[in-house]
C-alpha cells in the first residue's frame, strides 16, 4: 500500500491535471464562442486563471517534497481520479459537440461549485500556515469563478438588466 507521502504527491499531481484540463475546457469554449464579444474574453481569462492554479499545485508539490510533514492526505487517490475522469469527459463532450452559451455557463457554474466543495473538504491537510494560505487562495479563486460565470449568465439571459 502507498504511504502517505506517495499518496499526497499523487493527489497533488491529479489536482494539477484537473486544473489543466479545466483550462482546456475553457479554451474549447472560447473557440466555440469566438464570435461572442461577451463570452470569449471571459472564457479566455478563466482558462488563464486555471493554468495559474495548476502552477500553484506545482508549488504545493515542491513544498511537499521539501517538507514532508507539512501535508497529509484528506481525500483518496481513487476519489481524486474519479474527479479527473469527470472533467476529461466534459472536455471530450465539449470538443465533440460544443454547447451553446447558456448551457455552457450553467454547466461550468455547476462544475466550479463542485470544485469549491471538493477544495473546501481539503484535498490535503496543511500544518504549515504558508501552505494553508496558498490553498485558501485556490478556494477563493473557485468562488470568484462561480461569481463571474453567474454574472455572465445573468447578462446573457437578461441583457440590458
Ligand atoms: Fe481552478
Ligand atoms: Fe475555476
Amino acid at each position: 500500500m502507498a504511504d502517505a507521502t506517495t499518496e499526497v504527491s499523487a493527489l497533488l499531481a491529479i489536482c494539477r491535471r484537473i486544473e489543466q484540463v479545466t483550462a482546456q475546457i475553457y479554451r474549447a469554449l472560447a473557440a466555440a464562442h469566438c464570435d461572442s464579444d461577451l463570452m470569449r474574453p471571459v472564457w479566455l481569462k478563466t482558462a488563464d486563471e486555471e493554468m495559474a492554479h495548476a502552477r500553484q499545485f506545482d508549488l504545493l508539490a515542491q513544498a511537499h517534497v521539501q517538507n514532508r510533514d507539512s501535508l497529509a492526505p484528506a481525500l483518496t487517490v481513487v476519489q481524486a481520479r474519479a474527479g479527473l475522469q469527470r472533467v476529461e469527459q466534459v472536455l471530450q463532450d465539449f470538443l465533440t459537440q460544443p454547447p451553446g452559451i447558456e448551457q455552457a455557463l450553467r454547466q461550468m457554474v455547476g462544475m466550479e461549485r463542485e470544485y469549491l466543495d471538493f477544495h473546501s473538504h481539503r484535498v490535503v491537510e496543511f500544518s504549515d500556515p504558508e501552505l494553508c494560505r496558498l490553498f485558501t487562495a485556490l478556494m477563493d479563486a473557485d468562488r470568484d469563478h462561480v461569481e463571474t460565470l453567474e454574472r455572465a449568465l445573468s447578462a446573457w439571459i437578461r441583457p440590458g438588466l
